[in-house]
């Protein structure tokens, strides 16, 4: 059986994982992160996407929203501002779940509200970068 095809996509500033906040982030590079993801899901076809820009996360959506089997999303801030990310959501049809490193819930309450989830497959929040593990077990 031909292995299910899963993308990441982490959006602003999570290219900086490892050096950012580490109190609320963690010290881990999500480049060393990823290595070990492909190794615990060999089962799974696994890519991995990054941009700080809204257009290009829609443009990835669109692109690979369709014929992928899921989506892990972590948006960063534009969790809590893109209503066209959560457009984008809606109209692929490959589903998708939310992944927040921090519990987004004890934090700032600008960062309560999620403009994607209610477009989810479902949302793991505050597991550290373990969530994008157990997101990943949905589909293995
Ligand atoms: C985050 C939470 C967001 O509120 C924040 O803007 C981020 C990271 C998380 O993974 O905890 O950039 O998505």
């Amino acid at each position: 059986m031909a292995k299910k095809k899963i993308l990441i996509i982490n959006g602003p500033n999570l290219n900086l994982l490892g050096k950012r906040e580490p109190e609320i982030y963690g010290n881990q590079s999500f480049e060393d992160y990823y290595k070990m993801l492909k190794k615990k899901f060999p089962n799974l076809s696994l890519k991995y996407f990054q941009s700080n820009h809204e257009g290009e996360i829609l443009d990835k959506l669109h692109k690979i929203g369709f014929s992928y089997n899921g989506i892990v999303l972590n948006g960063g801030a534009f969790t809590h501002t893109s209503i066209a990310i959560a457009d984008a959501i809606a109209a692929i049809t490959t589903p998708v779940i939310e992944v927040h490193i921090s519990n987004v819930h004890a934090r700032e309450t600008f960062r309560h509200h999620s403009y994607f989830s209610e477009h989810c497959a479902g949302i793991i929040v505050g597991m550290g970068l373990k969530g994008y593990e157990l997101a990943l077990r949905f589909w293995d």
